[in-house]
């Protein structure tokens, strides 16, 4: 399956490391240029694209970015994607150490509905409580007692289905979390946020959570 990775960074080299490692034909790129991504490259066989080379006919597409800098990504990112792309949504707002204020999110918007009008296509959102270097060491084979859960949430259940496959093929299982209007359990500052435990657990954290933005997470 062809997946595009937008980010190279700490999420998004480990991602193209494990779906380069389990046969998939992982295209990836950043914001200087493929030129700048030979070593990823070398160490894991993917191929280093520009932003709209990755996109092109892509199954899965990876947002994998900074908030601040979704709305610098190419108008119609997944226009040229195949027709029933699942796009994946790995970002966090970090108001205070990154990303500054962005009004509709601080009023309200679940992060992940924001990152969908400024691409303008649904998004899965996953892996962005996931500590980088779990998608390295935490995979277990399916069934194994200590193998790690993470929540997606979505509207779109067939692109949340392609996800749950990916997550299983990499090592890990998928706790459905509901609509994109439920993500904010899954926001940072909820108890799942960086828990790598079992889905009990994780769907037990997804119940405990709360909707108020706590003032750490406020611009
Ligand atoms: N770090 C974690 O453990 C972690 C865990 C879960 C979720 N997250 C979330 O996932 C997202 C990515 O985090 P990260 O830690 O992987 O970030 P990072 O290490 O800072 O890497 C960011 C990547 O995004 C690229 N980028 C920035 N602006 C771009 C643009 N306009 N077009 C294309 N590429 C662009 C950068 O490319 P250049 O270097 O070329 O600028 C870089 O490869 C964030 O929202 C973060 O909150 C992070």
């Amino acid at each position: 399956m062809k997946i595009g990775i937008i980010g190279a960074g700490n999420i998004g080299g480990n991602l193209t490391r494990r779906f380069a490692a389990v046969g998939h034909d992982v295209h990836v790129a950043n914001s200087r240029g493929p030129q700048t991504l030979t070593a990823l490259a070398e160490e894991t066989g993917a191929t280093p694209a520009t932003i709209e080379d990755a996109v092109r006919d892509a199954q899965v597409v990876v947002v994998t970015i900074p908030l601040k800098a979704v709305p610098n990504l190419p108008k119609g990112l997944v226009d040229s994607a195949a027709a029933d792309v699942a796009v994946i949504d790995t970002g966090n707002y970090y108001p205070q150490q990154r990303d500054g204020k962005i009004a509709a999110i601080e009023e309200g918007l679940t992060e992940s509905r924001w990152t969908e009008q400024q691409i303008g296509h649904p998004v899965v959102k996953a892996f962005n409580g996931t500590y980088a270097q779990d998608i390295l060491d935490k995979p277990r084979p399916a069934g194994d007692p200590a193998r790690v859960s993470l929540p997606i949430s979505g509207d779109d259940t067939a692109a949340k289905a392609v996800v749950t496959a990916l997550l299983d093929e990499i090592g890990f299982d998928a706790v459905d979390n509901g609509g994109q209007d439920d993500s904010w359990r899954q926001q940072p500052g909820t108890p799942v946020y960086g828990l790598a435990s079992d889905a009990t657990a994780v769907r037990k954290a997804l119940q405990a959570a709360s909707p108020e933005r706590t003032a750490e997470w406020r611009a």
